[in-house]
């Protein structure tokens, strides 16, 4: 194992009628007024609105509200978050959704008490969040992104074609509500894509040094295969609370920091895909399917040992079945392509919806990249990358 720091200052309460249970508790200890964050309305379909929203009542705290948070959202949407909260004066925040809620949310939570460009500040260059955030609490609807257990928050800064994440220990939520049976609301296609997007952050930390035998890459083999499990489950029965809890607790363990220790980790992946986001609005599930294996194609003689691991150990391939090494890599990045395909999760840029006439160079260039895990990658080869991907 690398040297490495551990910290998750996130309070988890999970389960069934946890916050019927929790919320009246801290929704008390918190009082004063709340921003309450939520994104388009699915909150109102499936009855979670009216739930938060009354337990908040009966606990004396006075609610504003901030609705239709995008997916994808964006720094103009954040900001408009953050005037209404300190107009209102409120005292805390409670996020109820997905990522791009509780992203929103997070963001909003730092910018209140910051009087300065936080844009500038802290995601254009990482930055030293040295003040405390506004107190902010999660209800988590859709597992996927993790955001409900770690520091991170993406925007999309949409006059500079930016869509990009910065990670702050600070910026962690105070509490995280977990419900598994809120999900069941969830389309077939945020499932898919949320699933996705799940197995990508496990993978881009796995396929990264160390190669040799670690815990972080063994709890990453576990936790992957649970998830190809859970998600072939809940597909056969959306309302299967085992695999539904067992995806939402998947989706914390792979970016509440613990797989990621002493490993260096590569997010080229996400960072291709937050580009191609910033540009096109693409689903971000759906976006990583479609580059992860063409990704892996380019780089996997560079990490060799580890893509060899992965066919055997994620996906059970026999190495003697396979002439060398190399064939049973591939194999493996094919059973991978197989599973994303068994998911219906889009394999081409142009079943995304990425229209023949987008400017990939363009996007390539605006590529922030982090010099890759196994092997650096530039413009030129995210460039081909994208390019072999329509
Ligand atoms: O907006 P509403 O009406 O709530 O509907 C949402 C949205 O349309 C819907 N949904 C969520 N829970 C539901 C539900 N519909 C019915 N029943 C439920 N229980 O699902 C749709 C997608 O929601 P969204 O929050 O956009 O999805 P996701 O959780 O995938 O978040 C995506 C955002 O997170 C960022 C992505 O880039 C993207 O901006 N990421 C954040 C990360 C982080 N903070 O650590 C890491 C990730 O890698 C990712 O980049
Ligand atoms: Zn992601």
């Amino acid at each position: 194992m690398n040297n490495f720091e551990f910290e998750n200052r996130t309070k988890v309460y999970f389960g069934k009628g946890v916050v019927a249970e929790k919320l009246p508790v801290l929704a008390a200890g918190y009082g004063g007024k709340v921003l309450l964050g939520y994104g388009g309305g699915s909150v109102k379909k499936n009855g979670v609105y009216d739930e938060v929203t009354g337990i908040l009542k009966d606990a004396g705290v006075e609610i504003v509200e901030f609705s239709g948070i995008m997916s994808n959202p964006t720094l103009e949407k954040m900001q408009e978050g953050a005037r209404l909260a300190k107009e209102q004066g409120v005292t805390w925040i409670l996020a109820v959704g997905g990522g791009s809620v509780m992203d929103c949310c997070k963001s909003i939570s730092i910018a209140v008490p910051y009087d300065g460009d936080v844009w500038e500040e802290f995601w254009e260059k990482p930055g030293n969040l040295d003040f405390d955030p506004l107190p902010l609490g999660m209800i988590v609807t859709m597992p996927a992104t993790g955001s409900e257990v770690n520091g991170s928050a993406v925007l999309t800064n949409t006059e500079k074609h930016i869509k990009t994440d910065r990670d702050y220990p600070r910026m962690n939520a105070d509490f995280a509500l977990m419900d598994p049976t809120y999900t069941y609301s969830m389309p077939l296609r945020q499932l898919r894509a949320g699933t996705f997007d799940i197995l990508s952050h496990i993978m881009e930390t796995y396929f990264s040094f160390p190669i040799e035998d670690n815990v972080s890459d063994d709890i990453s083999e576990a936790l992957m295969k649970g998830v190809i499990r859970d998600f072939r489950k809940a597909l056969q029965n959306p309302e299967d609370y085992e695999a539904r809890s067992n995806i939402m607790w998947e989706a914390s363990m792979a970016e509440n920091r613990v797989i990621k220790m002493g490993k260096t980790k590569d997010f080229e992946v996400h960072n291709m895909e937050h580009q191609l986001s910033a540009y096109t609005d693409c689903n971000h599930g759906e976006g990583l399917a479609v580059l992860h294996p063409t990704y892996y194609r380019h780089i996997f003689r560079d990490g060799l040992g580890k893509f060899t691991r992965f066919a055997t150990n994620v996906w059970g391939l026999n190495p003697a079945d396979y002439a060398d090494e190399e064939e049973l890599a591939l194999a493996g990045i094919q059973a991978l392509e197989d599973f994303i395909r068994e998911c219906g999760l889009p394999g081409t840029l142009r079943e995304l919806g990425v229209d023949e006439s987008t400017d990939l160079r363009e996007i390539a260039d605006s590529c922030y990249t982090a010099g890759g895990a196994f092997r650096e990658i530039r413009q030129d080869e995210i460039y081909e990358i994208y390019k072999e991907c329509f």
